[in-house]
């Protein structure tokens, strides 16, 4: 199988990818400055790996590094090519990935994933590796406020987050028309991902304090926060709160392999593909879920809007089950269930005795 360079590939969605591509045989190797995630998540994934007896299995390497060090990559590449054994395809991870962070700090943002961008795609071009999986946002499209987005609906990102997400897909275009017949590029338009291994081993622990939805969750039930602060109850939709398409990030690591195996399989193309459900849930169905499935109370209260929050994200996700042979398997009772178990191991290293103290419904 050919080798894959993953870059950020120790963060929430690189990792979770990471073992999908070596459980279908891809050799990875991956990049990471650590300043997002732990160099410990590399020894939980050969963990992982070294559990799974029955699937194929690739070989996992990682270099920490930082994509603004562009000989680095170059050495990489090189000793790659040396070893003769080249770099196939490379799937883009790394980047800030905050929506308030970046309205805090435009130019950091701007900086960062635009300049990292531009030093991997131009190694990969001074070595002939044409394959790119972008890790893209819904956060580019115009905000609608019923129905479902399709690829071609209006890009007009209400973020800094966004507005990078969105120039990079344009590079990305203009990458591949300087060369049609060698550039195969994929943007994954994620929605909201959650969830995480079955294990427990990894799951979305980011370093900077992430205002997410489930992170914020796992604060209150392990009693670092009192309450969850939900943003606005009178949003124009059926209970007045925020409706998201969330997805198992399973499913979207899933999604990633689908997709390079697509890029390998056809013609050099760029294209965009939602990568959601398809089905909207809102932040009230989420608190009741989670308290039903785990068993746990958790308290909330209705605040104002945060800014930048749009009431309606839901994929139209036909592109990716037509063209990708993929489609979103793990249930929203899955989703809640295995964000606490990790969540419940690892962030907060709570014992079920210590937990079943606390009053459950
Ligand atoms: C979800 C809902 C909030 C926290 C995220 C990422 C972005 C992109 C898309 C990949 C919203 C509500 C949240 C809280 C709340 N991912 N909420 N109280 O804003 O949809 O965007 O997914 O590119 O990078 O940021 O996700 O988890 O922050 O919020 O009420 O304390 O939960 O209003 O409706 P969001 P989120």
């Amino acid at each position: 199988m050919s080798l894959v360079l993953a870059t950020g590939g120790l963060g929430f969605i690189g990792s979770h990818t990471c073992i999908s591509l070596i459980e279908n045989g891809y050799d990875v190797l991956i990049i990471d400055s650590l300043i997002n995630s732990y160099e410990e998540t590399f020894l939980k994934l050969k963990k992982i790996i070294h559990l799974n007896k029955k699937a194929k299995k690739g070989k996992l390497f990682f270099i920490k590094g930082d994509l603004n060090n562009k000989n680095l990559l170059d050495k990489i590449f090189q000793e790659k090519i040396s070893e003769g054994y080249p770099i196939k395809s490379v799937i883009h991870f790394a980047g800030l990935k905050s929506v308030a962070g970046s309205v805090l700090d435009p130019i950091k943002y701007w900086d960062t994933n635009i300049n990292i961008t531009m030093n991997v795609l131009s190694i990969m071009d001074k070595y002939n590796c044409n394959n790119f999986v972008f890790s893209s946002s819904a956060t580019i499209y115009k905000p609608i406020d019923s129905g479902k987005l399709l690829e071609t609906y209006e890009k007009t990102p209400l973020n800094p987050y966004g507005n990078t997400k969105l120039a990079i897909e344009t590079i990305l275009s203009d990458v591949f028309k300087s060369n049609k017949s060698k550039w195969k590029i994929v943007n994954l338009r994620y929605f909201n991902p959650i969830g995480a291994h079955p294990t427990g081993l990894i799951g979305d622990l980011p370093k900077e304090n992430s205002s997410n939805l489930f992170p914020v969750i796992s604060k209150v039930i392990f009693g670092k926060s009192k309450k969850l602060s939900v943003f606005g109850s009178n949003w124009p939709t059926k209970d007045g709160t925020c409706i998201r398409d969330f997805i198992h990030i399973i499913d979207l690591a899933d999604a990633h392999v689908a997709a390079l195996n697509y890029l390998e399989k056809n013609d050099p193309q760029i294209l965009s593909i939602n990568i959601g459900t398809g089905k909207g849930y809102s932040v009230l169905e989420i608190i009741k879920t989670f308290s039903k499935i785990n068993k746990v109370e958790l308290p909330h209260n209705f605040v104002k809007k945060r800014k930048g929050d749009v009431p309606y994200l839901v994929a139209d996700n036909k592109l990716a089950l037509e063209l990708l042979d993929w489609s979103p398997k793990k249930s929203l009772e899955l989703m809640c269930k295995d964000s606490f178990n990790f969540f419940k191991k690892n962030v907060f290293k709570i014992s079920n005795s210590q937990l079943k103290s606390r009053k459950s419904i």
